[in-house]
């Protein structure tokens, strides 16, 4: 099967990280996004993914080198000027010569869908296009997706005041389309598949039915999901190990190759420290993940974060629930807390504080 994978958004919630790394190049717990939706695409039979892109592009080039992830050969559909989802999976779709049905995710969504299941839902339907729906509590800020009995979609219910959703089943950002849905698309303008494809195929019954699942679902697009991520993978909850090269070395203290965890650190679970990182004795790590070749010194506290390659938390400084970039530095004694981002190269003042606070990607790694 093939599938067309939507990276063209700017990710502008999770600024500054986005500013340098388009947000499925982000990783979580130190496996970027995007390899683990191929992972998971592969593992249902998915050979052949276009990557639907726009900012940033060159970056996914970069990073697949070989235009392969494990048995997946890649293609790159670079659109000259962001065309919305719609556009962009019909450019994508058309790019890459698809002549028969096939998968479309969203960038920013973890999922352990079965999407062999979702393929068998869709035929057994004879639908057009196919939608995975995920149930909320509340989707008042989302869209509520309403079906009847048999799976089909009856409508589309854009950010319903609360209270009078018709349904918690909101759209999860996986589809399965016929290649007849994008003569609904039209050519060279912005076009976005929630708001104008899927309520015009609706026009006409029988053409777009949805599957509601409880399978694990996250939409990573705020840092508050982007830490979320994180602490899910870190549980388990899209199965162990977090990352294929990480090894167990106390119930859910996970390390990569050479990390340097001194015996003197105090650790809650789970916690991931990659290749080359080296936390301190005298220092405290909960729940959190320290990525490849990053610092925590002495007296520092980590808790509850993402701390990516490279970065620094000095000595005496406190990092809790909130996220560090590439090369980041808190320097001693500074606290860092309510999701703050530290931009990549980017420092927070020896003894300063920031709270629910962002500092820009420093001018060097501009
Ligand atoms: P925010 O700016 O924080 O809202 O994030 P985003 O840019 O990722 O936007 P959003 O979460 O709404 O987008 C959902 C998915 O569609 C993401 O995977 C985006 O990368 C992708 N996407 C959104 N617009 C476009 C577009 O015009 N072209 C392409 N190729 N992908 C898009």
């Amino acid at each position: 099967m093939k599938a067309v994978v939507l990276v063209g958004g700017e990710g502008t919630r999770l600024r500054p990280l986005t500013k340098t790394t388009p947000k499925p190049l982000l990783p979580v717990a130190g496996v970027p996004l995007v390899e683990r939706q191929l992972q998971w695409l592969g593992a249902h039979g998915v050979d052949e993914v276009v990557l639907a892109m726009g900012y940033l592009p060159d970056a996914f080039v970069e990073h697949f080198p070989d235009d392969r992830f494990q048995s997946i050969h890649l293609l790159y559909a670079v659109e000259s000027e962001p065309l919305g989802t719609a556009g962009a999976i019909r450019f994508a779709a058309e790019h890459a010569g698809f002549d028969d049905r096939f998968f479309v995710c969203n960038g920013d969504v973890l999922t352990t869908l079965d999407l062999s299941a979702f393929v068998d839902f869709h035929v057994a339907h004879e639908a057009a296009a196919t939608i995975h729906l995920s149930r909320v509590d509340d989707p008042s800020a989302l869209g509520a997706v309403p079906t009847y009995p048999d799976g089909e979609v009856e409508a589309f219910v854009e950010k319903p005041p609360p209270g009078t959703a018709p349904s918690n089943w909101i759209n999860a950002g996986t589809y399965l389309l016929e290649r007849s849905v994008l003569e609904h698309v039209p050519a060279g303008r912005m076009v976005a598949i929630e708001h104008e494809t899927f309520p015009l195929l609706l026009q006409q019954r029988g053409q777009v039915y949805a599957l509601e699942t409880d399978d694990y679902w996250l939409d990573v697009g705020t840092p508050q999901t982007y830490l979320r991520a994180h602490a899910d993978v870190l549980e388990g909850r899209l199965g162990l190990p977090p990352a294929p090269d990480a090894r167990e070395s106390a119930p859910g203290v996970w390390v990569q190759g050479d990390a340097d965890l001194a015996s003197e650190v105090e650790v809650e679970a789970p916690v991931l420290v990659g290749v080359g990182a080296s936390v301190a004795g005298g220092s405290r790590i909960e729940r959190s993940s320290i990525g490849a070749g990053a610092e925590i010194q002495a007296g520092a506290v980590v808790a509850g974060a993402v701390v990516h390659s490279g970065a620094r938390v000095c000595s005496g400084a406190v990092v809790r629930d909130s996220i560090l970039g590439v090369g980041a530095c808190v320097e001693s004694d500074a606290t860092v807390l309510e999701q703050s981002i530290v931009g990549p190269g980017a420092s927070v003042p020896a003894g300063s504080t920031l709270a629910g606070g962002r500092v820009p990607v420093a001018a060097s790694s501009d």
